[in-house]
């Protein structure tokens, strides 16, 4: 639940990762079904927590795509549902969106309300910075890895004032996206194949802080054609050939496997069963990914003379990814903001902050629209 596009009264989020653990990936079928399942109380939930009944809710925002049209619709039926039953408005929003919005509703918290913020320029005002527009924003999930462009609607010149962030609609150019592999997929694959559990970003980013990231070199990916595509697909394959070509890998995968059967989870129960030369490899992969990320998404911001960047999704926690962007932004004195790690990953109030600008400027739901497993985003 988000009040005026920017306060979070609640954020209910009903992981699925103990479903889908066992198989080392999301299974769309039990994806769709899970949603089913939990989507009636998660709403309860963020309503009790927000100290709200059905009465208060002005708006319901909706996830319309893309993803996996069976999770998509079981979203979408229930929102279209819920607003027919109360009334209210729907309003369709892209998840990409949300995503972008997420970096916003994390920069406008601890600010003063909407109408007390001090006057000026973003970022002129006391309290944290406002990302200034134009924006190169990074999307990279286990779903997404995609560079888009974040410009102001209706001809609003570069810096909203900061009352008027809730609000501010964007439009978004496509820069460049990967051409196999996201960011998130291929640690999941990495991890998968190393035995370090489900998902494996999270465990991997901490095991990597264990090792020699300079000790394994990967070739960096080329995307010729456009400079700002992507592809981890490679990277994840050299991984696999560095594990065949050395087979005393094999018994840390196994214990490990074993490990994770009797339900090891955290990276400290796991470091212990791997090797150096393990954590060597994790470190490697984890320089090699975060290297690539940064300097096209910086290069992108330096080619279309963004004012900063945003990077947002699950991949976003990565506690390498923020350090090197800092660092590599901060040297070209490119500012660069993130959600927290609980915005990063997918949730609702991104949705809901995304869904606001769209409400006030109209932008509802006839009754023909759905789901769309491919939406792009404009
Ligand atoms: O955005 P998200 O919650 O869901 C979608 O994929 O849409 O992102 C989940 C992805 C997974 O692939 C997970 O391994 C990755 O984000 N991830 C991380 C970290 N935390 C989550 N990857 C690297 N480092 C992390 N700290
Ligand atoms: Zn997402």
């Amino acid at each position: 639940m988000v009040r005026g596009g920017r306060d979070i009264l609640s954020s209910v989020v009903a992981s699925q990762d103990d479903v889908h653990r066992k198989y080392g990936g999301v299974v769309p079928e039990l994806a769709s079904r899970e949603h089913l399942r939990r989507i009636v109380p998660v709403v309860r939930e963020a309503l009790e927590r927000a100290r709200l009944d059905f009465g208060g809710i002005e708006a319901i925002g909706v996830t319309r795509g893309p993803g996996l049209i069976g999770s998509l619709l079981v979203g979408y039926t229930y929102g279209q549902t819920l607003a027919a039953a109360l009334g209210k408005p729907l309003v369709p929003v892209n998840h990409l969106e949300g995503h972008v919005h997420a970096v916003f509703l994390e920069a406008q918290q601890g600010r003063e309300s909407a109408g007390g913020g001090a006057a000026g320029g973003a970022g002129a005002a006391a309290g944290r910075a406002l990302p200034e527009l134009p924006a190169v924003c990074l999307i990279v999930s286990g779903g997404h890895t995609v560079l888009y462009e974040v410009r102001a609607a209706n001809g609003h010149v570069a810096a909203p004032a900061p009352a008027e962030y809730p609000a501010f609609r964007c439009t978004y150019a496509r820069i460049g996206a990967t051409r196999d592999d996201a960011a998130g997929e291929a640690y999941d694959k990495v991890a998968k194949l190393l035995a370090l559990g489900y998902p494996g970003g999270p465990v991997m980013d901490q095991l990597a802080a264990h090792g020699n990231p300079e000790a394994v070199s990967f070739t960096p990916p080329h995307t010729r054609g456009n400079p700002f595509d992507f592809s981890f697909s490679g990277i994840k394959t050299a991984v696999l050939r560095h594990v065949q070509q050395h087979p005393a890998f094999k018994g840390g995968i196994a214990v490990r496997q074993e490990a994770l059967r009797g339900g090891a989870r955290r990276a400290a129960d796991l470091l212990s069963m791997c090797t150096r030369a393990t954590l060597d490899l994790v470190a490697s992969f984890q320089r090699a990914v975060v290297s690539d990320l940064v300097h096209r998404t910086i290069a992108a911001a330096e080619e279309r003379a963004a004012r900063c960047v945003l990077v947002s999704g699950g991949v976003a926690a990565n506690s390498e990814l923020r350090g090197t962007f800092a660092r590599e932004a901060s040297a070209r004195a490119l500012p660069v903001f993130f959600p927290s790690r609980a915005l990063s990953t997918d949730n609702a109030a991104m949705i809901a902050a995304a869904a606001y600008p769209r409400l006030l400027a109209g932008e509802i739901a006839s009754n023909g629209i759905g789901a769309e497993a491919n939406l792009p985003l404009a």
